[in-house]
């Protein structure tokens, strides 16, 4: 599987543990930066990476900044994304099996190591399930298309 990941300064040391881990367990990984603590603005990195999964280059997409937030507003603006500000492991399972996430945010300034990368473990290993959540899901493709704008 192919995971686009990106970052701004305040996410730039956690992106840097998830690619290695995530490259440890033998996924491939498309490194959109930034890389180091340079201040840099994280909507450019969210664009990257909301980009490389819209087109289907990448599977799932993982950003990291100080809180998860910025990302999270960011990515979500582009169509077809569904990205998750994600602090536990439940809501990790949870948001990829009901919500069919395909982006997750992280933040540094708010989670070890540890837990981010069980975090990342967990929503990548969750599969959406269908059923009444495809429903739902439906619904949100529909605010989608009639009351947001862009392509
Ligand atoms: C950068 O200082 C910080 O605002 C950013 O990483 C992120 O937390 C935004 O949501």
């Amino acid at each position: 599987m192919r995971i686009a990941i990106g970052c701004d300064h305040g996410g730039f040391q956690l992106k840097e543990s998830v690619k290695k881990h995530l490259k440890l367990n033998e996924f491939e990984v498309i490194d959109f930066g930034t890389n180091s603590r340079e201040s840099v603005h994280f909507p450019n990195y969210a664009l990257k990476v909301g980009i490389s999964v819209k087109q289907g280059e990448s599977e799932l997409g993982v950003l990291c900044c100080g809180t998860g937030i910025g990302m999270s507003i960011a990515a979500n603006k582009i169509k077809g994304i569904r990205a998750s500000v994600v602090n536990d492991c439940f809501s990790a399972k949870a948001t990829k099996e009901h919500n069919g996430s395909n982006v997750l945010c992280l933040g540094e300034r708010v989670l070890g190591e540890g837990l981010a990368l069980s975090i990342v473990d967990t929503w990548i290993k969750a599969e959406f399930q269908g059923g009444r959540h495809e429903e739902r899901l439906n619904q949100v493709k529909n605010l989608e298309e009639n009351y947001a704008r862009g392509k």
